[in-house]
């Protein structure tokens, strides 16, 4: 007899597919009986297929390009191996189309993460190529439904086609491509009332900041960025920049609503609604998630550094690919923005001398915002600093590699706002 030959899938990996193949999709943006947008997905959607694994196993996938043009996926907020980070003339070569790479890579932290094209990504990732990446605990939270819920805005004709002119002059100089359709996209449609959800919103907009309502709720935002907040806001009214996420346990007491928050009025994003009543709902109070395994920053810094963001339009610089700079240098040429031991605490000021607001974004890492007063803030890895505003992060170095740093509003990034760090 021969060794037995039966293949048992890994544990854990039933919702993650072993190939994410890139290529054209037709996606019903505009809703059923309106015309289809030919768009970029992964495994034949947009948003591509949710991965989903639990906290400290590795995800294994090959990468498929047939897509028409060269491409790498990012795996945005996982504090990942360098080798794995997916930026292009960075951490690896650039993905031909027709050709494929194999990803490999640890989860260390549970949480709501997402996966991006990063190569022209002002225009692939605006055309979709995108997907939600959930990283569970190893004793989840109870809940009735665990729902993932995707936040884009698109600019569209009104047949559903995409509007050209990706990365052009003007989105690049002011405010990125906000998109004239916009929706948040919920993974279930119906809940009863009195059903505790785990809502887990990602913005996956190339340059649109999302100040969002949900209503029909009562409950708590219990991390950012994928990290558990220490002490739990309560849930309601929340902005999420580009690439940021927010985790919330909540109650529902009646249609779960996402909203855009004017100027000028309430815009409805998309909902959730409600049949039937949970006659007996869960009733343990919400808590907290399992606090994250990140070090903790001394209290003295070993490098404070200071980034101002520079440029755009009435910005004073003189366009072309260097509309945005960071200290005057715009781009990845020459060196990088710091060079870092291992372990090291670094304290960054962004200080932006704009007229917009940027979502700066640190890869391999999370850093915390430092509140007005000194305090750690929440663990992110892209932080939001509005025009004229500056802000402090403290991070604490200890992954090795070469990592960007760079706004999340694409065509920013596109236009010159991105450096990055090496640890050694
Ligand atoms: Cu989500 Cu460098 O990106
Ligand atoms: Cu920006």
């Amino acid at each position: 007899m021969t060794a037995a030959t039966l293949v048992l899938p890994a544990r854990g990996f039933a919702a993650a597919p072993a190939t994410l193949t890139a290529g054209p999709v037709e996606a019903a943006i505009l809703g059923e009986g309106e015309g289809l947008t030919r768009m970029l997905g992964f495994n034949g959607t947009t948003p591509g297929p949710e991965l989903r694994a639990r906290q400290g196993e590795t995800l294994s996938l090959t990468f498929q390009n047939r897509m028409g043009g060269g491409s790498a996926v990012h795996w945005h907020g996982i504090r990942i191996d360098n080798a794995m980070d997916g930026v292009p003339d960075l951490t690896q070569p650039m993905v031909e189309d027709g050709a494929d790479f194999a990803y490999s890579f640890r989860l260390p932290d549970a949480g709501t993460y997402w996966y991006h094209s990063h190569a022209r990504s002002w225009e692939q990732v605006e055309q979709g190529l995108y997907g939600p990446l959930i990283v569970e605990e190893t004793t989840p939270p109870a809940v009735d439904h665990d729902v993932t819920v995707m936040i884009d805005d698109w600019r569209l004709q009104e047949d559903g086609t995409l509007v050209g002119g990706f990365g052009n002059m003007h989105d690049m100089a002011h405010a990125g491509r906000l998109g004239n359709f916009a929706r948040a996209i919920p993974s279930v449609s119906e809940v009863r009332r009195g059903d505790r959800l785990r809502l887990r919103l990602i913005n996956a907009a190339t340059a649109r900041v999302f100040d969002l309502r949900v209503s029909g709720i009562r409950g708590m935002i219990v991390a950012l960025d994928g990290m558990p907040l220490a002490a739990p806001q309560e849930a309601g009214d929340l902005t999420l920049a580009p690439a940021q996420r927010a985790d919330l346990l909540v109650d529902v007491t009646g249609p779960v609503v996402f909203d855009l928050m004017g100027p000028p009025e309430p815009y409805e994003l998309g909902r959730i609604e409600t049949a039937g009543e949970n006659t007996a709902p869960i009733s343990a109070p919400i808590a907290a998630l399992p606090a994250p395994d990140v070090a903790r920053p001394k209290d003295q810094p070993d490098h404070a550094l200071v980034m101002r963001l520079q440029g755009g339009a009435m910005g004073g610089r003189h366009g072309g690919e260097d509309i945005w700079a960071l200290n005057d240098h715009s781009g990845m040429e020459g060196d990088p923005f710091g060079r870092f031991a291992r372990g090291e605490t670094a304290r960054i000021t962004l200080v932006n001398q704009t007229a917009f607001p940027h979502g700066m974004h640190l890869h391999g890492h999370h850093f915390h915002e430092v509140g007005a007063d000194g305090t750690l803030g929440p663990l992110r890895d892209t932080t939001l600093v509005q025009p004229h505003e500056t802000r402090d992060i403290v991070a604490v170095l200890d992954n090795p590699g070469k990592w960007l740093i760079h706004c999340h509003m694409l065509e920013h990034q596109a236009a010159g706002m991105k450096t990055w760090i090496e640890v050694a």
